[in-house]
């Protein structure tokens, strides 16, 4: 069971993803659990501000630190000591190995920034601080729901057996190879002969070369980081052969 408790000044956009699929089934079995807030809920003033304009002028408002603040602090004395991450573009790059790294925690606390930022005073109360790439999102909102989506992948018991297998495959740093269904035949495009001829070792080469191809011609940078036997590294050699020959025709 791992916590996921949200800071936000937009609850309502974190509905429909929790109702929906694989997280909504591991809600309801209680493997994960996911708590919005809304920020303006702390609030102390009359008008319930939650931004103000910038000291030293420039366009845009800046969240204000006070809700915020009040917020994180009144989550952890109800609520346990959750890991604190603030959602920003300025994060540390969200990937693989930190979904895998977050879902050691068993209780997470996200804090969604919106406008232009928040008040900087803000940054000692967090533990860390996320993004999920480079672009700029309107807020953290959208953001955190990837992260509890890859996160909650980790999580023993929120994938079948199965899907979990899948999961090895950005371990091992591949693209995965092309996968075919019925029809056989689509629009006149066959499925490759191999998948159809049960000899399992052929099926099985053939996947291997297919993703080794497919990362080459699409993520390179991917080979880099992934243990490839002699097998596939022969494999690598024919594909650049072919892929070589192909550019030059
Ligand atoms: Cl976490 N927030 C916002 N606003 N934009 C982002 C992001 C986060 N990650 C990438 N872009």
């Amino acid at each position: 069971m791992i916590r996921f408790d949200i800071l936000t000044l937009f609850p309502e956009m974190f509905q429909s993803p929790l109702a929906s699929s694989v997280l909504k089934k591991a809600i309801d079995r209680g493997i994960i659990r996911v708590s919005v807030f809304n920020i303006r809920d702390f609030t102390m003033d009359k008008h319930r501000v939650v931004d103000d304009s910038p000291y030293g002028g420039g366009s845009g408002m800046v969240m204000k630190a006070e809700p915020i603040v009040e917020g994180i602090e009144r989550l952890k004395s109800t609520n346990g000591s959750p890991r604190v991450i603030l959602m920003t573009p300025q994060g540390v790059p969200f990937d693989h190995s930190q979904a895998k790294r977050l879902s050691q925690y068993d209780h997470l606390l996200f804090v969604c920034g919106r406008y232009e930022g928040v008040d900087e005073r803000v940054r000692e109360y967090v533990d860390e601080e996320v993004s999920i790439g480079d672009y700029i999102l309107m807020g953290g909102e959208l953001a955190v729901m990837v992260v509890i989506d890859a996160v909650s992948r980790f999580v023993p018991g929120v994938l079948g057996s199965e899907e979990s297998v899948v999961e090895e495959s950005f371990v091992n740093a591949l693209l995965e190879y092309p996968q075919y269904t019925r029809p056989l035949v689509f629009k006149g495009k066959r499925v490759p002969e191999v998948l159809i001829s049960g000899d399992h070792h052929q099926i099985t080469h053939w996947r291997r070369r297919e993703a080794l191809k497919r990362t080459f011609i699409r993520r390179p940078d991917l080979l880099e980081k992934v243990n490839l036997s002699e097998g596939d590294l022969a494999l690598l050699e024919e594909i650049k052969g072919e892929e070589g020959k192909a550019r030059d025709n």
